[in-house]
């Protein structure tokens, strides 16, 4: 079976975790400081601040912006379920852009949705590719909207030279799946020196110092096991990005020219950390996408469809007033067409020759 996913662990994470066994010191302590500094010297912060999860960054860093109820926050309809859960989770009221044809929230149609409401724009960098963070600037203009990054997908990423996660704030997500992982772990990436204070303050329940109570806070805390973890997995991200990278770009060729199938492919000035290898599978090609990837999975070839619909498109949400029925049909339209293939670090050229074999047998 080729996985969808694995991760890259080896012996340097093995003699991190176990020095931390050793310590004696399990939560919370200089190791996760190790990683928070990794993190901020790549993404180039001054500020880098670990949770628990990315999930709770998201949730933390709306929070740390004040963003609450009677606030909107425009995001993208093609994203996990956490980008928006986190938006309803703190009271704010979502809103959503539809996509371009880099699947992320498209700045052109982001102007006009800026309202008096607005308090932040939540772009996704979906699939390890950065949204078009210059024209997302370039739409907000003078108008007092923070930015908050969905980049729990991809550490690594460059718009414009500049690493995602510091356009704004920053929300890096260390699930098991993810380029860099911990297992479950988050991020939050700010150059905003109260922004950092106050996730501090909620992190640890609230306290600026000990048993000083600032405000009702969260146990968002990470462990020193995860940040042992992370530490050693930061010193591999340039190793999984050239990887990842490489892969995609023997995909690409190999997949090259198949009759109803759109490859990935990098926007100009913009760096792809391949997270995902998502392509589209339109009615011209040879079998639907649906059947493409039972034929896949038949031949052991794990692949994932992300996302099946936009992701407000489903009763919970509907039956939720401030998501209502938005109207995303290029999001729509995605989610009936992509297809999620192999890419990880672990691939080997013998694996991705069977996908491509797989791919024109079925396609050709
Ligand atoms: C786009 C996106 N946002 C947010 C999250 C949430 O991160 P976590 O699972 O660490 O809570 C994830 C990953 O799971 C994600 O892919």
């Amino acid at each position: 079976m080729i996985a969808i996913s694995a991760p890259v662990i080896g012996e340097l994470e093995e003699k991190l975790v176990l020095e931390v066994l050793r310590s004696g010191r399990l939560a919370q302590g200089p190791m996760v400081e190790r990683f928070e500094d990794d993190v901020r010297l790549v993404v180039g912060t001054r500020h880098a601040v670990a949770v628990a999860n990315g999930t709770d960054a998201l949730i933390a860093s709306l929070l740390a912006h004040g963003i609450g109820a009677g606030d909107e926050v425009i995001t993208s309809p093609f994203t996990f379920v956490a980008t928006l859960n986190a938006i309803l989770h703190v009271g704010a009221t979502p809103r959503f852009v539809d996509i371009g044809s880099d699947f992320n929230l498209d700045p052109g149609q982001l102007s006009a949705a800026i309202g008096s409401a607005t308090r932040a724009i939540l772009p996704v960098h979906l699939f390890g590719c950065p949204a078009d963070m210059s024209r997302i600037a370039a739409a907000i203009g003078d108008r007092d909207v923070v930015v908050v990054e969905d980049a729990a997908q991809s550490l690594g990423a460059t718009a414009e030279g500049r690493p995602v996660g510091s356009f704004g704030t920053g929300c890096f997500s260390f699930y098991a799946t993810k380029n860099v992982t911990t297992g479950e772990g988050g991020m939050v990436t700010t150059d905003d020196e109260d922004v950092a204070a106050t996730l501090r303050v909620l992190r640890h329940q609230g306290q600026r110092g000990r048993y000083e109570y600032e405000r009702p806070g969260f146990n968002l805390r990470m462990t020193e096991l995860q940040a042992a973890l992370g530490v050693a997995q930061m010193s591999r991200l340039p190793d999984i990005v050239a990887s990842r990278r490489l892969n995609a770009g023997a995909l690409t060729e190999g997949l090259a020219g198949i009759e109803g199938i759109t490859l990935p492919s990098e926007p100009p000035g913009r760096t792809h950390v391949y997270h995902q290898y998502t392509i589209r599978v339109s009615s011209e090609a040879r079998i639907t996408r649906d059947r493409l990837a039972a034929r896949l999975r038949g031949e052991g070839i794990e692949c994932g469809v992300y996302y099946p619909r936009p992701v407000f498109d489903y009763a919970c949400f509907a039956a939720e007033p401030r998501v209502g029925a938005p109207s995303t049909p290029a999001a729509a339209a995605a989610g009936r067409e992509v297809l999620s293939l192999p890419v990880h670090p672990q691939l080997t050229e013998h694996d991705v020759s069977r996908i491509v074999e797989a791919m024109r047998s079925a396609l050709a």
